[in-house]
């Protein structure tokens, strides 16, 4: 066992172990990091993303102001457990548009990566107000108040602004329309085809809490209902060479 008494050497001698240790880190690190700078690009081409509208953005950030991501993952891993249980693994490009992203590191509650179009905006609406109404045992607080705080979207087109400097592609005409849009989106009988054509024809326009006015209840499940619906995965090949 020669070479394990070798090794005694760099055991017995902290200097030279720091040195040896220090070159199989940055040995690991030049493979790990090289290959990085050789790739176009790391976030997969899919199709179907695209940029939060005004009334999901809204919703985004009410959903980070009430630390929903304290209990809440949105990231589904690529084991079988979790994509029998939640559906399609998450792909980079379906965060690349979130600054911050909403990973997250607990689930005291279900994965929300596809919760989209899974319930009715009913059933949100119950759910946020008393969460044990539709499922007894659950821990998760009550957010009944959301329905009663009315909002116009008089910030959101500052909100965009942000992001875009962060590198969404919001438009000069997206971020002119910002408010527009925001409040055209949840109102079915306004002239809402700026919107769609801005955002594409499959954004959903509806009244999402039920009620005349427009409040953050309407933001949050416009936005919940839209998460994990836009990449159209009838058409996803994975890319082999990844
Ligand atoms: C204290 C932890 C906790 C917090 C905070 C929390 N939840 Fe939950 N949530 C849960 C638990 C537990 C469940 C599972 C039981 C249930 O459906 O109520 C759940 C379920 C859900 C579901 C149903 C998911 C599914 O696939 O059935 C949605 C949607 C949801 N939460 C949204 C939210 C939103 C939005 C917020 C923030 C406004 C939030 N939650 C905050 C714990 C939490």
């Amino acid at each position: 066992m020669a070479i394990l008494d070798k090794h005694k050497i760099l055991e017995t001698n902290a200097t030279l172990l720091l040195i040896f240790s220090f070159l199989v880190v940055t040995i690991g690190g030049i493979v790990q990091i090289t290959p990085l700078f050789y790739l176009e690009n790391t976030i997969e081409k899919v199709e179907g993303m695209r940029p939060y509208t005004p009334l999901e953005m809204a919703g985004r950030d009410i959903y980070i102001r009430e630390g929903c991501y304290t209990c809440h993952s949105q990231m589904i891993r690529p084991m079988r457990d979790e994509v029998e249980r939640y559906g399609h693994y998450s792909l980079a490009a379906e965060s690349m548009y979130d600054h911050p992203f909403q990973w997250g590191s607990k689930r005291t509650g279900p994965d929300l990566a596809r919760v989209g179009g899974r319930y009715s905006d009913q059933w949100h609406v119950d759910h946020l107000r008393d969460p044990q109404s539709v499922v007894p045992e659950s821990v998760m607080p009550k957010y009944g108040f959301l329905e009663h705080r009315k909002i116009d979207g008089k910030y959101i087109g500052d909100v965009m602004a942000a992001n875009a400097v962060v590198g969404t592609p919001y438009t000069e005409e997206m971020l002119a329309n910002a408010q527009a849009d925001f409040r055209a989106q949840a109102d079915p009988d306004s002239d809402y085809d700026g919107l769609l054509e801005r955002y594409g024809d499959k954004v959903s326009v509806r009244n999402f809490d039920g009620q005349p006015e427009l409040t953050e209840a309407d933001a949050l499940v416009a936005y919940l209902q839209m998460l994990g619906t836009l990449v159209d995965f009838s058409t996803f090949t994975p890319d082999p060479s990844r």
